[in-house]
């Protein structure tokens, strides 16, 4: 199978790989050239586990190319997919401007060969409706959402928990489907619509669940409880499950602060109620700033201190800083006086505010700093010694604002721990009467 994809980011890359390792024939064509010369020099746009080590090894088997020349991309390709960028409009809408611009491109194609154009982008339901209508008689279209997560895109491509496929021609669905059989998932065959929508929902359902366990871990905060154990339990009943119940600083990244701003505005389109997804967006937006009050509160303020800050990207195992709650709260540290000393393992280069500054190694990033903020859950932090901590902070304290460090540790060294939703025994205020 000759297969087409446009657009090599995350979603289109995986799918690259992933196709290639089923046994495609796979030609990527991206709208940045430079993006482009370094796919075909084997070179990955960004930091992401398995892609190095498989692009070299399609390139050289000549499973995998790519090209900047879009009429050779599309010639004699079965399929097409299309995975180019739908990020939030300024009114929280998805900005569909990339995806039509594919979809014009296309439609001046020859698509004598394509059997079907799959569309992977997130994006509101009765879109590929519309791109159906605007490639009538050229090609049959598809709707087949991707699920996967930055930090371990290809191994949730070729595991992926379903795959769905809609649209309105079974056969067509089924061929598409066919293609992923090795990977023994459940197949969702579905109209187009319900696809886009079952997309938006699954990522704001994560989502809701993400700021729900951080309502939850503040709680704890107040009650003197422990949000990972309290946590723990709620998950363990398989009807909760205990996947997205981490609390931190709140979701951040290209999507979920995205989607659910784009089903908010679909839901208001269409009149209908949609209260939790406000209210998850809410919450979301207050998380940061918590973890910047506690700093403020433990310090008696933030003018003139210096932070210390671990973790700049919007999770672990990613350099992706896009939508970074991390680089929230180190704008908002430097509106509110504080000089930060910024360390993240997978960035070497990154714009930071004025008073900011980035260091290669995390105990660099702690010298004469009144207090460590930790922001990405990388797991190294958490190896890190809590006595090299505690000689270099001067004021001893320490928010770790992804609890991935030993609070009691650090307190035996002498170090005041803020987890969320989680301090050292000793810390634990006293539960508040008359609840
Ligand atoms: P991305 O920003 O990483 O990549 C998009 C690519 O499309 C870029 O390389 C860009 O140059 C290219 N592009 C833009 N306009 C183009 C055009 N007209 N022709 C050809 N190429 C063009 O995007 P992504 O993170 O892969 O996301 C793509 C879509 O998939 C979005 O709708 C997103 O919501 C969804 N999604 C993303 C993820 C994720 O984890 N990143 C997971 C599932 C779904
Ligand atoms: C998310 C979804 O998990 C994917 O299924 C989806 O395909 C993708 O969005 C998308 O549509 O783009 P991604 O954003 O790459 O994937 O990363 P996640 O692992 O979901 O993390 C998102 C954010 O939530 C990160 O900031 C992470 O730190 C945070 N998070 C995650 C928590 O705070 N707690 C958790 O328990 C889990």
């Amino acid at each position: 199978m000759n297969i087409c994809i446009i657009g090599t980011g995350y979603v289109g890359m995986a799918s690259a790989i992933g196709l290639a390792e089923l046994g495609c024939t796979v030609v990527g064509y991206d709208i940045d050239p430079a993006r482009v010369a370094g796919l075909q020099r084997g070179e990955a746009p960004y930091r992401e586990a398995q892609v190095d080590t498989l692009l070299a090894r399609h390139l050289r088997r000549g499973r995998l190319r790519f090209t900047a020349d879009h009429t050779d991309a599309v010639r004699g390709a079965s399929l097409i997919l299309v995975s180019v960028g739908t990020p939030a409009r300024p009114d929280g809408a998805a900005d569909l401007s990339a995806l039509w611009a594919c979809v014009e491109a296309l439609r001046r194609s020859d698509l004598s060969a394509c059997e079907a154009v799959v569309i992977r982008s997130t994006i509101p339901p009765g879109t590929c409706d519309a791109i159906a209508a605007a490639l009538a008689g050229r090609a049959e279209v598809i709707y087949a959402p991707e699920f996967l997560r930055e930090g371990s895109a290809i191994a949730d491509f070729l595991a992926p928990d379903r795959i769905v496929v809609g649209g309105d021609r079974l056969a067509a669905l089924v061929a598409y489907a066919k293609l992923f059989e090795p990977l023994d998932a459940p197949v969702v065959l579905t109209t187009r619509r319900n696809a886009e929508l079952m997309k938006v929902a699954a990522n704001v359902f994560l989502a809701m669940k993400i700021s729900f366990a951080n309502e939850i871990a503040n709680l704890c905060d107040a009650l003197g409880a422990d949000a990972d154990d309290v946590l723990r339990g709620v998950g363990a009943d398989r009807r909760i499950g205990a996947a997205f119940l981490a609390p931190g600083i709140g979701f951040g990244g290209p999507c979920f602060e995205k989607d659910c701003l784009s089903l908010r505005a679909i839901a208001e389109h269409s009149r209908t109620p949609a209260e939790l997804v406000g209210a998850t967006l809410r919450t979301n937006e207050s998380q940061p700033r918590r973890i910047v009050a506690t700093a403020a509160e433990e310090l008696g303020g933030l003018e003139g201190r210096r932070i210390a800050v671990w973790g700049l990207t919007f999770k672990a195992g990613t350099d992706d800083v896009r939508d970074s709650l991390a680089m929230r709260i180190v704008a908002e540290l430097g509106e509110r006086g504080a000089t930060v000393r910024a360390h993240d393992p997978a960035v070497r280069a990154v714009t930071l505010p004025r008073q900011a500054t980035l260091h290669a190694h995390p105990l660099d990033a702690l010298d004469g700093a009144d207090a460590l903020l930790v922001l990405t859950e990388w797991p190294e932090f958490g190896r890190i010694a809590p006595h090299a901590i505690a000689a270099a902070l001067r004021a001893g304290l320490v928010v770790d604002g992804r609890n991935v460090l030993d609070g009691e540790r650090l307190a035996q060294a002498g170090l005041r721990y803020r987890g969320v939703g989680r301090r050292a025994e000793r810390e634990r205020p006293a539960l508040p009467v008359a609840i």
